[in-house]
């Protein structure tokens, strides 16, 4: 029997990258999941790409987590139609790097958006279901960026934000039986770090030996190291964990 017979979980930002990973890791394990992504038609060829177990089912859902009334429609959505919610995995993310003297409002306004108003959005509109059947967990995306980063001003603080809101909502949703914990991933060669090597002038591979030369465990992290992580945090295994962050960097941080 899957670790997530049973079980439907929702994951944001999941057309593609660490959540699209994350969808087939939970899929392969028995859950039925929902994609949420900016665009329903990406969102619902992701999930029809699913590894799904007998029984189990996926939809695709387009939604801005930054739009309240977006994300409790989708939110609905995945309860009427998957029949439940229980993990809610806040992924969703963008980047908009620059050095602060050349940062605009909107580059700040974007990131903090999507990373802790989405985040925000998404966890109050889940809590609901979970609170009620005193079961839930949720997982959220920060990053090593959060301990500080060169031309991340606006993303490095969301995702400490993230480690303070993951935090607080462990303390307040305990009691409901609800777990809350954040993941800290270092470089996951995805499109987002893709876009990063482009904007440094680099080409996709010295990028990614360049960041694998200076970690620890001499690679660069996959999406598959997250999902690893995430479904372990989601996991009855790990119900006596929560308000943590995990760091699934390599040892990039500790070197
Ligand atoms: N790749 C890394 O090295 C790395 C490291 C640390 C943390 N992270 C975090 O992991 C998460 C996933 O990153 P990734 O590398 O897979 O990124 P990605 O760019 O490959 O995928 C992000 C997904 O989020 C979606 N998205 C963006 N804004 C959205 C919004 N407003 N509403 C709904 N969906 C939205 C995008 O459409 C995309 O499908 C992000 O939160 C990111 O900050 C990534």
């Amino acid at each position: 029997m899957g670790r997530f017979e049973g079980r439907v979980v929702t994951i944001t930002g999941a057309a593609r990258g660490i959540g699209f990973a994350a969808a087939e890791r939970f899929a392969t394990e028995g859950a039925s999941v929902a994609v949420i992504d900016l665009d329903e038609s990406a969102a619902a060829d992701a999930a029809a790409r699913l590894p799904l177990t007998e029984g189990a089912e996926a939809i695709g859902v387009g939604a801005d987590v930054t739009s309240s009334p977006d994300v409790d429609k989708a939110v609905t959505r995945v309860v009427d139609e998957l029949g439940g919610l229980h993990v809610l995995l806040n992924n969703a993310g963008i980047t908009r790097d620059n050095l602060l003297f050349k940062m605009s409002e909107d580059d700040w306004d974007q990131v903090v958006g999507v990373h802790l108003k989405g985040a925000f959005l998404m966890s109050r509109a889940a809590q609901a279901h979970f609170v009620s059947q005193r079961y839930g967990k949720i997982v959220n995306l920060s990053s090593i960026s959060a301990l500080g980063n060169r031309g991340q001003a606006n993303y490095a603080a969301a995702k400490m934000g993230i480690q303070g809101f993951t935090r607080t909502l462990a303390i307040e949703l305990g009691p409901f039986g609800i777990n809350v914990n954040a993941i800290a991933p270092g470089f996951i060669a995805t499109e987002m770090t893709d876009a990063t090597a482009a904007r440094l002038g680099l080409s996709v591979e010295e990028f990614r030996e360049h960041t694998a030369r200076a970690n620890p465990i001499g690679r660069v992290g996959h999406p598959t190291d997250i999902a690893a992580t995430a479904a372990f945090l989601a996991g009855d295994e790990a119900s006596y964990i929560t308000g943590q962050t995990l760091y699934v960097d390599g040892g990039q941080t500790v070197a």
